[in-house]
């Protein structure tokens, strides 16, 4: 038992190098907890800080959204606009998210109130990111609904046909059921919210922690798998030299909507984690480190897919389907195709898990501490709200397929909505809130950890957040809208 001590012991101060900032000791901390309230939930350590976060980025966003989208809009050029965005505006938004988060320590809404001067709404931008949140999940539950959906179907073996109107019927005769649709759906809701239920470290970084890694390995096999394809060239080409007659107004919006859905960024999400990491994390190298893992997911579930794509004769123009029609016809005429197929499903189902926790803990942190609900029942309640706001997008192709608003069904319109006008517009209300009511001193005093690290990217970086992003993004969305 000794010995079982120590090692704990010894794997804790490995965890936490620093014994000044380790976290406190558990028989202290239910000594105290008689006179003190309970510690706050958060993350651990610096690797699950990182697997966390990443696994918010990370997402069906890189393995459904990148791919399509990219094929959609002209490859390379496209790629070339979504990276530029990502870096002057996804890195500044990011970065002061997180800050404000950790600096607020607690969830969105009751942070943003903290935060600002007396009486001014800028906790407004949590009520919208809140009102994202439900958005996103609902549109973002059901395409992970198909991904758990497919590894049953891939397994079966009932998916594997070279025959795009093979599988192509088979992903209809899925989409087109609203019994399964739904089923699907709330089966992932529940296994979320069962993680959910387990708290912050021992729910969300355990399990991201874990399957971060196997995600990155199962990757690299299958995009060598597709590299080494004959004819893989034209796919790269595709990817990765560019076209820019394809460019447009409503293309950038595009890219940049992309950019906010890939970083989590713009609806609290970065906030709400922000607000778990530790004092003594570097943040601005933490967000770097997320963005450029996250960029080398979307490129190699790039390189996985369209090589492939091109070397068996698909178009890479599919939209929505890509993933789930011409994938599994392009799996079908690999060798090892089966396993390989399964095995993408199950990374894909992974990636989407790490995101939809931290969707979910958006709002469940709004109930649990703003509201003082118990993370039972603020999970429950939350779960039970989707389930119902959710199902307009499980029936999107069936039942509700002729309701469409402004000519988009609810999925479509949830997807539009979240990506290209909250996100956005919640990026806008936070670079103005940090650049011009928190300012410099402020936001020096908090990425520096309080002046333990040099940061020459300070000024630089404040000057982008005040200036350069606001307008920047305003400009995007407003001309990619077509409002001017
Ligand atoms: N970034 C996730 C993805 O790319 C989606 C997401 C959006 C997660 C918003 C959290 C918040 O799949």
């Amino acid at each position: 038992v000794e010995f079982a001590n120590h090692l704990g012991k010894l794997d804790e101060s490995l965890e936490n190098p620093d014994p000044l900032i380790s976290a406190p000791d558990p028989q202290s901390e239910t000594r105290m907890s008689n006179t003190l309230p309970k510690a706050r939930d958060g993350f651990t350590s610096t690797f699950g800080v990182l697997a966390a976060t990443l696994g918010s980025a990370v997402g069906l966003g890189n393995i459904w959204k990148f791919p399509y989208l990219t094929g959609e809009n002209g490859g390379a050029g496209f790629l070339l606009v979504y990276v530029i965005a990502t870096l002057l505006v996804g890195l500044p938004v990011m970065i002061s998210e997180i800050m404000l988060g950790r600096q607020a320590k607690s969830d969105a809404v009751s942070g943003l109130i903290k935060l600002a001067p007396k009486g001014q709404p800028w906790w407004l931008i949590a009520a919208m990111g809140v009102t994202a949140a439900f958005l996103i999940m609902s549109f973002y539950s059901e395409v992970a609904a198909w991904v758990f959906a497919y590894i049953f179907k891939a397994a079966s073996g009932e998916i594997l046909s070279t025959d795009p109107a093979v599988t192509g019927a088979a992903f209809n005769s899925l989409i087109t059921d609203p019994l399964q649709s739904l089923l699907w759906q709330w089966l992932v809701l529940a296994l979320m919210g069962g993680i959910l239920l387990m708290g912050v470290s021992k729910g969300i970084e355990a399990v991201t922690k874990r399957l971060m890694p196997v995600l990155f390995i199962l990757l690299l096999v299958i995009g060598i798998r597709s590299l080494t394809l004959p004819g893989a060239s034209e796919g790269l080409h595709f990817l990765f030299s560019p076209d820019f007659s394809k460019v447009t107004a409503g293309v950038v919006l595009t890219a940049m909507g992309l950019a906010f859905f890939k970083l989590s960024i713009g609806m609290g999400c970065m906030m709400t984690y922000g607000s778990y990491f530790r004092d003594d994390q570097h943040i601005p190298l933490t967000t770097v480190r997320v963005m450029c893992a996250d960029l080398f997911v979307s490129m190699l579930a790039g390189i996985a897919i369209f090589p492939a794509v091109f070397a068996f004769g698909f178009e890479p123009t599919a939209g929505p389907s890509l993933l789930f029609i011409t994938i599994p016809a392009v799996f079908a005429s690999i060798p090892f195709g089966h396993l390989f197929m399964v095995l993408f499903f199950v990374l894909s189902a992974i990636a989407a898990t790490g995101a939809m926790l931290s969707i979910l803990e958006v709002p469940v942190s709004v109930l649990s501490e703003r509201f003082h609900m118990s993370r039972r029942r603020a999970t429950l309640i939350n779960l039970l709200v989707l389930g119902a706001v959710g199902s307009t997008c499980a029936l999107s192709n069936s039942t509700l397929a002729d309701v469409q608003i402004a000519g988009k069904t609810f999925f479509d319109l949830f997807d539009f909505v979240s990506s290209n006008v909250l996100m956005p517009l919640g990026g806008i209300f936070l670079c103005l809130f940090v650049g011009w009511v928190w300012g410099f001193e402020r936001m020096k005093t908090a990425l520096t950890n309080g002046g333990e690290l040099e940061l020459p990217i300070l000024k630089p970086l404040f000057f982008i957040t005040r200036y350069v992003s606001p307008p920047l993004i305003l400009i995007v969305m407003l001309k990619g809208l077509g409002l001017f």
